[in-house]
């Protein structure tokens, strides 16, 4: 008999196939019983009947519990009624584990028991389809920038010199060399990167030890970091622009499904075109002041902050020019005022916030030493970094976008926590 998936059961209406999966649910009603069966790729309704499903394979029913692993035969036919749209009636059935108490029962649970079941409750629908939602955007992405000639570069996890700030690191002991950080961010090395290659991108983890509880943290998250050499900040926004809409284009037509299920009012998302706005820093600080922000100038935008300056707006909105002191340290003075930095972040709209944050670069070496010594950070590790400003500088400029900030969004989830599979919070490390 022909084994198949779930996701390809269309294609065998009227034949006979063999699935391998899990008991979802399961009800009987007398001589006729349901199993809502999964395999990872979707959902089916198998029957058992009386008279059709052998007697031995119709007693196994009674011992099957949810989340029992089965393998199942027998043929499919289109049943617009059933879950999916089609039906197995099952001629076989092998039981390869009954499992017992599976602790995620239909009823109602708490965020905090669901979290420290999450090697379980990623099997559960609402998990399955955010996961999926995620690995669209990341492949998405992955795809813009093949096709524009972008070079992926595997940047380190392990680092000597601090990529954004001092007050959110890890470290570690490093042999005998001294500290080692997890990176923060790849940026520092794309840098380098792309002063050979012209184009570069990284996707990779990225850590922060974030002592604050917030719905938009977590202390190991995952970013998208692109690099451009001899490109400005307005350029920079284009191209984030572009970026983004292509990839709410991808998420809209290949997981619309997912999107669906998880209840996502799409409209929203359809009027994620170009151009974006793009407001000064100094205009969103009246506005913020406007509509009754504690915000004086000098302050980064506070998750509030964005929330209410998104919702002005029906599209993703640029913020650029921030202060430079709300701000990291690599980012290029602004000419026309060296308090703000050229810089842009990207807010997402309906409340979201900061899903980007890019920049042009210091191509100056010594505006650049300076603004590291302002920082209080050590010269020293940044050797190698100066050495770009020393060798062939040029105007650069690039951008890093949250992964699950961007999931976060597109299936409109208020919290950080259910858009990677396994999330590190301050208070979570298990599973
Ligand atoms: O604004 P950030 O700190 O920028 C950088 O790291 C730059 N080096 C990027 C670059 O220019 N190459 O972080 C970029 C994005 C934020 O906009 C946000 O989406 C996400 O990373 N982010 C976090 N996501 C989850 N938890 C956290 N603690 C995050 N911190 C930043
Ligand atoms: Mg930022």
């Amino acid at each position: 008999m022909t084994e198949c998936y779930i996701e390809d059961i269309g294609k065998h209406v009227g034949e006979q196939v063999t699935l391998k999966g899990w008991v979802y649910n399961s009800r009987s009603s007398g001589k006729v019983k349901f199993i809502i069966f999964r395999d990872g790729t979707g959902m089916i309704q198998a029957v058992l009947a009386k008279g059709e499903t052998p007697e031995e394979d119709f007693a196994k029913f009674d011992q099957l519990t949810q989340e029992s692993s089965i393998i199942i035969s027998g043929p499919i036919k289109e049943e617009p009624r059933a879950e999916g749209g089609y039906e197995m009636m099952v001629k076989k059935l092998e039981i390869v584990q009954v499992s017992t108490d599976y602790p995620i029962t239909p009823k109602e649970h708490s965020t905090g028991f669901l979290m420290a079941n999450r090697h379980l409750w990623l099997r559960s629908t609402r998990q399955y389809h955010i996961l999926r939602v995620r690995n669209e955007i990341i492949q998405a992405i992955r795809q813009y920038f093949y096709e524009r000639g972008y070079v992926l570069i595997d940047t380190p996890i392990l680092t000597g010199s601090i990529g954004e700030g001092a007050s959110t690191l890890f470290e570690t002991q490093y042999f005998d060399l001294g500290k080692a950080y997890l990176a923060q961010t790849g940026q520092l090395y794309l840098e380098a990167a792309c002063m050979s290659h012209g184009k570069v991108y990284c996707f990779g983890p990225t850590f922060r030890a974030e002592k604050s509880k917030t719905r938009r943290h977590l202390t190991e998250f995952w970013m998208i970091e692109a690099e451009v050499a001899y490109l400005d900040l307005a350029c920079d926004m284009d191209l984030q622009e572009d970026m983004l809409c292509y990839v709410v284009e991808w998420v809209l037509e290949k997981a619309s499904e997912h999107l669906v299920a998880l209840e996502r009012d799409v409209m929203p998302l359809l009027s994620v075109k170009k151009p974006f706005h793009r407001i000064s820093y100094d205009e969103a600080v009246q506005k913020l002041q406007g509509a009754g922000s504690q915000i004086q100038w000098g302050n980064d935008l506070g998750g509030e902050d964005e929330t209410i300056l998104t919702k002005m707006y029906d599209r993703p909105i640029f913020v650029y020019n921030y202060p430079r002191d709300a701000k990291a340290f690599y980012m290029k003075r602004n000419p026309e005022n060296p308090k703000t930095v050229l810089c842009a972040d990207l807010l997402a709209p309906e409340g979201y916030g900061e899903i980007i944050g890019g920049s042009q670069r210091e191509d100056n070496y010594d505006y650049l030493v300076e603004a590291i010594q302002r920082y209080n950070l050590p010269l020293e590790p940044f050797g190698w970094y100066l050495d770009l400003r020393k060798y062939g500088s040029v105007p650069h400029s690039g951008f890093g976008l949250g992964v699950e900030r961007t999931v976060a969004w597109l299936c409109g989830l208020p919290h950080l926590r259910e858009t990677i599979p396994f999330a590190r919070t301050l208070y979570r490390l298990y599973p």
